[in-house]
């Protein structure tokens, strides 16, 4: 069955929003980098790697529904941050907006009955609980390291071990 049309709109303005997310996290990948912490940045370069690739995962949904894809313009993202305790508290809020979106788009799948839409987007609410502590848990070390430059460092070496899992090559 072709997917229904209202679905398909809310599903391409969330592949923009995952493009957004990705861009974002691109954005702070590139002030931790300049900042000479590499840890902090290639965490950002994964989670950059990952909305990418939530991105394309509801592409290849809509594609495979029978539905269109129309890539619009992703808007501007913020370009400095204050510390890196600031950094992650914008990444928590950040993940709770797209949290919000996730789920206006599961109430539009459900309304529609489209429930496959909605068994798909059932994994991408699990993905942002994920997301929204992973954020909130950083930060929570960086509250306790406060300006402790020993402890930024070895946050840095931890965070940098970070692997990137492609999220369109299986269901995890
Ligand atoms: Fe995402
Ligand atoms: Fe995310």
């Amino acid at each position: 069955m072709k997917i229904n049309k209202k679905v398909e709109d809310v599903l391409n303005k969330q592949v923009n929003a995952e493009f957004w997310s990705a861009y974002l996290y691109l954005s702070m990948s590139a002030w931790c980098e300049s900042k000479g912490f590499k840890g902090f940045a290639s965490w950002m370069l994964v989670q950059f790697k990952e909305e990418t690739s939530h991105a394309l995962k509801i592409m290849n949904f809509v594609i495979s529904r029978s539905g269109e894809i129309k890539l619009q313009p992703i808007k501007a993202v913020e370009t400095s941050w204050t510390s890196f305790l600031n950094l992650f508290e914008e990444t928590y809020k950040h993940e709770c907006k797209v949290t919000e979106m996730i789920n206006s788009c599961y109430e539009v799948a459900t309304t529609e009955k489209d429930y496959a839409t909605a068994t798909m987007l059932q994994w991408f609410i699990n993905e942002q609980t994920e997301e929204e502590n992973n954020a909130l848990e950083i930060a929570d070390k960086l509250k306790l390291i406060g300006e402790k430059s020993g402890g930024i460092f070895y946050l840095d070496k931890k965070l940098g071990s970070r692997t990137f899992v492609d999220s369109t090559k299986n269901s995890e």
